[in-house]
């Protein structure tokens, strides 16, 4: 049995444009999770329609993982632009990606308010001790893009023709930020170059059972230079993940 790929997508428009390009499609769920078993060119290819936000996305990965196997993981979809070299239809390749939501305050007494620029980073998976005490977990924790997917997704970088495409860092967390400081902050503390809301839920999943991963996000808006959104971006970057997809089957 061939080892299926495995392609996620959060939102009908994110996931049902890959899935009609594949051959011999059988449908099935596991509870909300909604997965496309097909083919490509001969190659078995799993589309999963998983949810918004970062529950939906790690537990649509466990189920994937345990019930198919996969042999390689790529989480796709839209993002909003860290970076204001970045415009809408863009595309960043995951070399990082990284929870924008795993944070450790400052100690501050009652009535001495709130300071979100002296929040820390916190590394869930630095120690099995608590990250709230224990100082070597006041750090950023990234999960590397697997070589082999970012090589496939780089020879077919010309095949794209409605932006560019570059190596960069996914940020998520289940919040929507359009605070341009705030999303400033980001880009300067971990190098974000675009946030959404599933990319490091599925690579902390996919790394906790040592499946290949990479996150693959189009800019659908952009608050840094006023790009402004554009939900046309999620079917180009299917199609762009398409191309992705044939040439890590043929590399195979
Ligand atoms: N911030 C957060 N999530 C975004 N998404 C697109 N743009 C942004 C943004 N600027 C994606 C998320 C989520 C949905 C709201 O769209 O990944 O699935």
């Amino acid at each position: 049995e061939e080892q299926p790929i495995l392609i996620q997508g959060p939102m009908p428009i994110e996931a049902e444009k890959f899935a009609g390009k594949l051959k011999n499609v059988k449908e099935e769920t596991s509870g909300s999770f909604v997965f496309y078993k097909g083919t490509v060119d001969d190659y078995p290819v799993i589309v999963a329609k998983t949810g918004k936000g970062m529950e939906n996305t790690a537990a649509a990965t466990a189920v994937a993982i345990e019930k198919y196997d996969p042999i390689a993981i790529i989480n796709q979809g839209t993002s909003g632009g860290h970076d204001p070299a970045l415009n809408v239809f863009d595309i960043v390749l995951g070399e990082r990606t990284v929870n924008l939501g795993s944070l450790k305050t400052g100690n501050m007494a009652d009535e001495e308010g709130i300071e979100p620029t002296a929040w820390k980073p916190m590394d869930l998976m630095a120690s099995e001790g608590s990250a709230g005490e224990d100082p070597n977990a006041e750090k950023i924790r990234y999960y590397d893009g697997d070589e082999s997917l970012l090589a496939a997704a780089d020879a077919v970088k010309d095949t794209y023709k409605k932006g560019k495409v570059v190596e960069g860092t996914i940020g998520s967390a289940d919040v929507w930020n359009n605070e341009v400081d705030r999303i400033q902050w980001f880009h300067d503390k971990y190098g974000t170059s675009v946030e959404e809301m599933e990319g490091a839920a599925a690579a902390q999943i996919a790394g906790a059972y040592d499946v290949p991963f990479l996150g693959i996000r189009v800019l659908s808006n952009n608050k840094t230079n006023g790009g402004a959104y554009n939900p046309d971006t999620a079917a180009a970057n299917q199609g762009y993940v398409y191309e992705v997809v044939k040439e890590y089957i043929r590399e195979m």
